[in-house]
Parts: C-alpha cells; sequence; structure tokens
C-alpha cells in the first residue's frame, strides 16, 4: 500500500485509482459520480468486467483445450440486462437459477442454448419456459424434478438435455474444506449413498431426457484448490461406476464456481490461469485413475468475475464518537447499509473501505462504518482506521461490492435499491436505475374509501 492509495490494487478494478484522496474509476471520480447519479451507488467498471469474463474463459479454453467445456456467468452473483449482454460478447454461457434471472437473460437476448438453468426446487412454470425457449441444459436436483422434467419435454414433443447435481461430499468455504461421507445438504444427488447412481438411471430410461454429465459446486470463496481436488476425484470415481453399472459413459463434468477474491488486505484472488491449470491436471489424473475417458469441463464463476469489478459509494451522514472501556470508536453511519451489502451481517464478511472524495493528513481512529437502518447488525465494515477528521458530505468507498451486493439488496426499511453505474473510458451510464418510493408505494394494494 502507498501513501497515495489507501487500499490496495489487488481490492479494486484495474481502472480503479486514488488520487490526491480522490476515488476514480475509469477518469470519472467520486466526487462527479455522486453528483451525477447520488448516492449510495454501485460503480462498476465496465473494462474490468471484461477482463476477468475474458480472463476465466480463455484460462478454461487453454488449459483444458479440446476437453474444455463452457465457463458459465453465474447470474446470482449479479445479473442485469446490460451484464448479460457482457457476458454474452465475451463468449461466455450463462447460469441462471430461477425464472426471474433467466428473464433478464432472455431480455438481452442471451443465446438460450448457452443457457443452463440450475435450482433446487425449480417449478413446472419455470420448467416449461425453460424448455420452451431452448435453453441448452437443466441442472436436475431431484428424482421428483427428474420426472417433472421429463413429463413436460415429452409434452412438448422435445428432448431436453440434463446434468444431473452430484453431492460428492466436500463443502469448501473459504480456506477450510470439509470431507464428509454423508452430505446434510439440500443441493444435489449424494455420490456416497447411491443417490446419484440412481438418478443417471432414471434419467438415462427417462423418455424425453438426454444426460449429458454431472455438475457439482462444493461452496463459494474458496481458497486453495484442495477442496476442488478431491470433488474430482471422487466425481471421476462415481463416473467410473455409472460406466460400469448404467453402461453409459457420461462426458460432460461441471465442476462449478467458488473461486475467492481478495477483500481485504490478507486476502488473494484465485488467478484463472494458474486454477485452471491446476484444475485440468486434476481431472486429467482423476480420470486416468477411474479409467474413464477425459471429460468435458465446464466452471460457473460469479463472484471472481464481477466481485472486483465494482465498488459502492456511500456519502457520510453523521460521525459519533463512542467511548469504549479501552477507547473509543467512531461510529461512520452512510446513507445505505445492510439493505445494499447484507454480506457482512448475514456472513461475517469483511471489506475495506476508504475516504473516497479528499485527501486528509488526520491521524486514523478505530471506526465502524454502520447504515441508517434500524437495527445494531446494520454494519458495513466493522472494524477499521478511517482519518479522525470524517465529516458529514464526505464520500466513502468500500471496494469489491460486485458479488451478491447488488443482487443481494433489499428494500428493508423502505431504502430504495441503489442504481449500478458501468464506467468505461471515462464515461459514466445508469445500467440499473436507483428505485425510488414511487417504485415501493407502487406495489401498494389499498382498499378504495379506507384511509
Ligand atoms: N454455481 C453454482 C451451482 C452455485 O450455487 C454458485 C453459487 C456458483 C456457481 C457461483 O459461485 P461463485 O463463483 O460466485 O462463488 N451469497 C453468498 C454466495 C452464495 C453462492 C451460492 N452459489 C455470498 O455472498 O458470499
Amino acid at each position: 500500500m502507498n501513501q497515495k492509495s489507501p487500499i490496495e490494487a489487488k481490492i479494486l478494478s484495474s481502472n480503479a485509482s486514488f488520487t490526491e484522496g480522490e476515488f476514480a474509476v475509469a477518469g470519472m471520480k467520486a466526487t462527479e459520480l455522486a453528483k451525477e447519479f447520488g448516492t449510495p451507488a454501485f460503480i462498476i467498471d465496465e473494462a474490468d468486467f471484461d477482463l476477468r469474463a475474458n480472463a476465466f474463459r480463455q484460462a478454461l479454453e487453454n488449459s483444458f483445450g479440446e476437453r474444455a467445456g463452457a465457463c458459465y456467468y453465474a447470474a446470482k452473483a449479479f445479473i442485469s440486462i446490460e451484464i448479460a449482454k457482457w457476458v454474452e460478447r465475451a463468449g461466455l454461457s450463462l447460469d441462471v437459477c430461477t425464472g426471474g434471472e433467466l428473464e433478464v437473460a432472455l431480455a438481452a437476448k442471451f443465446p438460450p442454448e448457452r443457457i443452463e438453468f440450475h435450482g433446487n426446487n425449480k417449478s413446472e412454470a419455470e420448467i416449461a419456459r425453460a424448455i420452451e425457449v431452448g435453453v441448452g441444459k437443466i441442472v436436475a436436483d431431484s428424482e421428483i424434478e427428474l420426472e417433472r422434467i421429463n413429463q413436460i419435454a415429452s409434452a412438448k414433443g422435445i428432448t431436453q438435455k440434463v446434468l444431473i447435481r452430484v453431492t460428492p461430499g466436500v463443502e469448501a468455504h473459504t480456506h477450510q474444506y470439509i470431507a464428509t461421507a454423508h452430505e446434510d445438504v439440500k443441493f444435489g444427488f449424494s455420490i456416497a449413498s447411491g443417490a446419484a447412481l440412481r438418478a443417471v438411471k432414471i434419467g438415462l430410461l427417462a423418455s424425453n431426457l438426454e444426460v449429458g454429465g454431472v455438475h457439482f459446486h462444493i461452496g463459494s470463496q474458496i481458497m486453495g484448490v484442495e477442496g476442488f481436488d478431491l470433488a474430482i476425484e471422487r466425481t471421476s470415481a462415481f463416473l467410473k461406476s455409472v460406466k460400469e453399472e448404467a453402461g453409459q459413459e457420461l462426458t460432460e463434468m461441471v465442476i462449478g464456481g467458488g473461486f475467492a477474491i481478495a477483500y481485504v488486505a490478507g486476502d488473494e484472488s484465485s488467478d484463472a490461469k494458474e486454477v485452471l491449470a491446476h484444475l485440468f491436471g486434476a481431472v486429467k489424473r482423476s480420470a486416468e485413475k477411474a479409467e474413464i475417458s477425459m471429460p468435458r469441463v465446464s466452471i460457473e464463476p460469479g463472484r471472481a468475475i464481477v466481485g472486483l469489478t465494482t465498488a459502492t459509494l456511500y456519502r457520510v451522514g453523521t460521525v459519533k464518537k463512542v467511548e469504549l472501556d479501552n477507547g473509543s470508536r467512531n461510529y461512520v453511519a452512510v446513507d445505505g447499509g445492510m439493505s445494499d451489502n447484507i454480506r457482512t451481517s448475514l456472513y461475517d464478511a469483511e471489506y475495506s473501505v476508504a475516504l473516497a472524495n479528499r485527501t486528509s493528513s488526520a491521524p486514523l481512529v478505530a471506526s465502524r462504518v454502520v447504515g441508517k437502518h434500524c437495527e445494531s447488525g446494520d454494519i458495513i465494515v466493522r472494524d477499521c482506521d478511517l482519518p479522525g477528521d470524517l465529516t458529514p458530505g464526505d464520500l466513502l468507498v468500500t471496494p469489491a461490492t460486485g458479488a451478491y451486493g447488488r443482487s443481494m439488496a433489499s428494500n428493508y426499511n423502505h431504502l430504495p435499491r441503489p442504481p449500478v453505474i458501468a464506467v468505461r473510458d471515462g464515461r459514466a451510464r445508469v445500467i440499473l436505475r436507483r428505485e425510488t418510493h414511487a417504485d415501493l408505494l407502487s406495489l401498494e394494494v389499498s382498499q378504495e374509501g379506507q384511509s
């Protein structure tokens, strides 16, 4: 960290910087952005999105060569019509997990054959829509669902390609992973219990399903590759048992997303090239060991593509010094909160934060960045050091909010959700507008004549 940048480059999008204390993205200064678009606002660095999307797609293609499947962008991390267009132009495919995400993709004219439809409880209407529009693959998550997809496909006279979601008994979060024999999770068919083999057999026998292969996803914000290695090994062994017992070699393996990014100083982001080169080795070794053909491998990164592209700009409203037994803490309240970033309170997630509109030579003081919600757990950054002279009107920036920020935003306390502003080459444009009180009131249904 140098004096000019209060936040290390690895936690910022590639065109973001601090110049004389002022945060800027691709030539647009924080003060200009705040003036034009208001706060809070998500600022997304469009060229950085292209860069990261291409990096993962290319790393998959370069590492796996002819055995490279699709690089699916996981829409749940953040999707909008513009984002779906960016995903399309970067040559990626798209993972959606609800009818709502599917509609955004279709509104963006995303090629349906490059869409993979996930979810553990897809409704009949969602499945029917997905089949009608011609999504490439539906990932089946239960026997009931296999039956449901088959019925709907046969009513339409279509053969639908499906993948079977398996649970390899590996759960990975951040730097830890747990490898258990059985799995107490809602997703997928357990390999260990035999449920996965049964599901494949059901799929193979179904009149209107074509089972292309298997899918697993072991977790999110995974640091290290051990969890992937073990899941790949177990899934390859499973493919061998499918070959032996169901008499069919399944050739596709989707190994999910989950690649970690840096949020705070000690973190490291996954390097697409390194990770995929490693994963290629792991799949190759496991396939050889299991005596199966090398499968075609797809990935589903969400956070690793969009997470670092985006920073949230907030305006400081109040600063309150609270005396503690062992010192004091500045509570810096901004104009957003847990409705635009639930990750701190929900997952104890950590974020970096900095003053974004000016330099300050005031000493740093122990601070906590909080929102404006009526809840003491409404914390954006729990422990940080910020200049002691912060004052109402100052801007703060929290980088790395692109994944699961706007996508998990709520209207708690009737706060309208912030806009998403795309910046590229010194120009900024709204890609998702700010919600208004009128938007929220438009949902109200009130009996006439009553007050
Ligand atoms: N594929 C599947 C089947 C998934 O369930 C997920 C994420 C992904 C891909 C993308 O994972 P990523 O590359 O983004 O880690 N709300 C949580 C994260 C939930 C992730 C759910 N599934 C958070 O804010 O940390």
